[in-house]
């Protein structure tokens, strides 16, 4: 699946992800700036912060508890906000597109 992240300048990044890596990692793995994952996709440090497009929201699903609770520690939090890590690519991910925030860059 593709995936295309946009910085917060607006910079875009279309990469093939492969599946059953995170969102994070698709963007570690391919250089793609603006996630820090600071834990390793531990879902312990919020550094991972991406906004999902609403059109995929339905795809991508709701948070878990966990992730809404560390999704308190990340700045400028939207109905949009997921933690990158832990979004799953799978084929209905085809096309994604998630922006970067402003305090990650
Ligand atoms: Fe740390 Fe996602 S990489 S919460």
């Amino acid at each position: 699946p593709k995936i295309t992240y946009i910085e917060h300048d607006g910079t875009e990044h279309t990469v093939e992800v492969k599946k059953g890596l995170s969102v994070m990692e698709g963007a570690i793995r391919n250089n793609v700036p603006g996630i820090d994952a600071d834990c390793g996709g531990a879902c312990a440090c919020a550094t991972c912060h991406v906004y999902v497009d609403p059109d995929f929201a339905a795809e991508t699903g709701r948070p878990s508890a966990m992730e809404e609770s560390m999704l308190d520690f990340a700045e400028n939090v939207e109905p949009n906000s997921r933690l990158s890590c832990q979004i799953r690519v799978t084929d209905d991910l085809d096309g994604l597109i998630v922006r970067l925030p402003q305090s990650q860059h």
